[in-house]
């Protein structure tokens, strides 16, 4: 689906139109990959639009861009206003919010360190990653030959833009094989993740997730998801799950800010279908980021 230009992109801290906010061809981060960013979501409550869980998002960007030896020329504070006026801008009230901290054009070759850090924000509408249908019905997922990017060779836990290299090439063997999305294994066959996604396992009203250690993206929504579940009463294990694992699970799903809580109904030709737990999830997630739930209103900061 193509990108819904909106009017105004925040580019090196001014708003410039949609169509002026551009870089050079030899922009460092082109061609190396050496720039950092999030993936934020807005959603429209009743007290306006409002961002889901803004600072974690904005310190996890100052926390990738500082494993890359990136100095963000602006405060968090700045960046987290600069999120907030971007939305206000664009009249939007619910959008994916997609800020980038890149190395520009200066020098060529593996040494950033004399290029500049440069920084944009762009928003725009954009439904579930996996499509509506994905998160109502569930999606067909495969578990894939590429394995994901180790601690010592890309640090997992850094949202870089060259680490998504190792995503695409996931994504795209799933997509060839008539899957809808990958499930990857860390370097010690476990499962770890998906492309952009993390993974959830229910197997006797018990859920499990990968550790961190298992190669993941600290997911800021597979936070929110355990925190919710426990509140609902659930146990919520952190540990490492084999591929049998997921085969006999009763149910498992994926979380992440684009494709917010998708359930997978089949991994690998193995029936899996749609669960209840994924059900109250779901719902409960939609009315936390909607506003709709006092006791979590402090993760909405209303623009
Ligand atoms: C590799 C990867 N894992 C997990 C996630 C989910 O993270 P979050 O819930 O913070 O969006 C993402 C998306 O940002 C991702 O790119």
């Amino acid at each position: 689906m193509p990108i819904e230009a909106t009017e105004k992109i925040w580019f090196n801290g001014k708003f410039v139109d949609w169509d002026d906010a551009k870089v050079h061809v030899l922009t460092h981060a082109l061609h190396y990959g050496s720039g950092v960013f999030e993936g934020i979501r807005c959603y429209n409550t009743d007290k306006g639009p409002a961002i889901f869980r803004l600072k974690e998002h904005v310190d996890r960007l100052f926390d990738s861009a500082k494993i890359y030896y990136m100095k963000i020329p602006y405060s968090k504070s700045e960046i987290a206003e600069a999120i907030k006026e971007l939305v206000r801008i664009n009249g939007l009230k619910e959008c994916y919010i997609r800020p980038i901290v890149f190395r520009g054009y200066g020098e060529m070759g593996l040494n950033p360190l004399n290029n500049p850090v440069e920084v944009a924000i762009a928003a725009w509408e954009w439904g579930p990653y996996l499509g509506e249908e994905g998160q109502k019905k569930g999606i067909r997922a495969k578990i894939v030959s590429i394995q994901r990017i180790t601690p010592n060779t890309l640090p997992p836990v850094a949202k870089a833009c060259g680490q998504y290299i190792n995503s695409i090439l996931a994504k795209l063997e799933a997509l060839n094989c008539n899957y809808d999305e990958a499930i990857m294994l860390d370097y010690r066959g476990f499962v770890s993740e998906g492309p952009g996604e993390n993974i959830f396992v229910v197997k006797d009203d018990v859920i499990y997730t990968p550790p961190e250690y298992a190669s993941i993206l600290k997911g800021i929504t597979r936070d929110s998801v355990i925190k919710l579940a426990e509140d609902m009463g659930y146990e919520v294990r952190e540990r490492d799950i084999t591929r049998a694992f997921l085969y006999l699970a009763d149910e498992v799903f994926f979380t992440g800010t684009a494709a917010e809580i998708t359930p997978i109904r089949e991994i690998d030709g193995y029936e899996i279908g749609v669960g209840e737990i994924t059900r109250k999830l779901q719902k409960k997630f939609y009315e936390v980021t909607h506003g709709k739930d006092e006791k979590y209103i402090s993760w909405l900061d209303f623009v």
